[in-house]
């Protein structure tokens, strides 16, 4: 069966003359799935999660990667969101995936073979249908680090990540990663963090961890942004980790189909900007062709 929610402004809301309470119901929230980045902890979240449980999202869950201080491939990264996005999916709570920069790419491979709605660019299509099953509203990249099409379709030409990034110190002796690879130009706190106070942004960094190369490095298997889900690409106009040239070289390509919002964030707008993560969460809480 399917759970419904009424929200508590139900019991506060406006009185007619005679009386008679005007009963506003309250769409039903989603459950959110929040995944972190590279190097990235859960507890990044922590604001939006306060954000999100005022505006009686009841359903929250920010996930562990297991990559982030394990030596370990992709596939522990994309089973932990599997298994918090499909626990609300068969609870008959419908979902919306939230993931920041490599986070992005872990919930676009998560949600493959998933019940969904369909997206804005396939209206046409029917829903899945499901009597006692949620389904997948859509994903969410802020500042998604994303595969190209061409790394599923020819997966002899998706290039090493040694080079990609100068933020990145690969340590190949034991198949780390530490976000220390440009202290002088582009210190975790300027690469990440660069709309915090210094106070903030050398506390977070103080929380980052080592990433594991091989999911890192790993090879996608499935492009979520091709039509199927709803997917949004949220791009911060201060993030100075992803080039807008990386940007528009995800978002231009033939087949891609992606709603684009902008926010004035750095990186990890988690954190930067809270708010605004907020609402662009509660606006793709509604199915896209609804
Ligand atoms: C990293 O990925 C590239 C491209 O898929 C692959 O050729 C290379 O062997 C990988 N590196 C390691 C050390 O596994
Ligand atoms: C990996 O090697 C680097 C040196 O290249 C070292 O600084 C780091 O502590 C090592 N990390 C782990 C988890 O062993």
């Amino acid at each position: 069966m399917r759970f419904i929610f009424l929200s508590p402004l139900l019991l506060g809301g406006a009185f007619l003359n005679g009386g008679l309470a005007l009963v506003v119901r309250t769409p039903v929230k989603p459950a959110v799935v929040m995944v972190p980045g590279a190097f990235h902890s859960p507890e990044f979240f922590v604001k939006v999660i306060k954000h999100l449980d005022q505006a009686n999202y009841k359903y929250l869950d920010a996930v562990a990667l297991p990559s982030v201080g394990h030596i370990v491939g992709r596939q522990p990264d994309i089973d932990a969101v599997k298994a918090a996005m499909n626990k609300h999916l068969k609870a008959g709570r419908d979902v919306v995936l939230v993931g920041n920069s490599y986070g992005a790419t872990v919930i676009g491979e998560a949600v493959k073979g998933a019940l969904h709605y369909p997206s804005s660019s396939n209206c046409q299509t029917s829903a899945s249908t499901s009597a006692v099953k949620g389904r997948v509203i859509s994903l969410i990249y802020l500042s998604g680090f994303l595969p190209w099409i061409s790394d599923v379709e020819h997966p002899e030409t998706k290039q090493d990540i040694h080079g990609m990034s100068p933020i990145f110190n690969i340590h190949d002796n034991n198949g780390t990663i530490t976000p220390d690879g440009d202290m002088v130009n582009a210190p975790p706190q300027k690469a990440f963090y660069n709309l915090l106070s210094a106070k903030e942004a050398d506390y977070w960094t103080s929380k980052l961890d080592f990433e594991s190369f091989e999911a890192a490095n790993a090879t996608a298997t499935y492009i979520s942004y091709t039509g199927d889900f709803e997917v949004v690409y949220v791009v911060g106009d201060q993030d100075t980790a992803i080039s807008l040239q990386l940007v528009q070289s995800w978002i231009d390509q033939p087949g891609a189909k992606f709603t684009v919002e902008h926010i004035d964030s750095d990186h990890v707008s988690m954190l930067s900007k809270p708010d605004e993560v907020t609402a662009l969460i509660q606006k793709y809480s509604v199915p896209a062709c609804a």
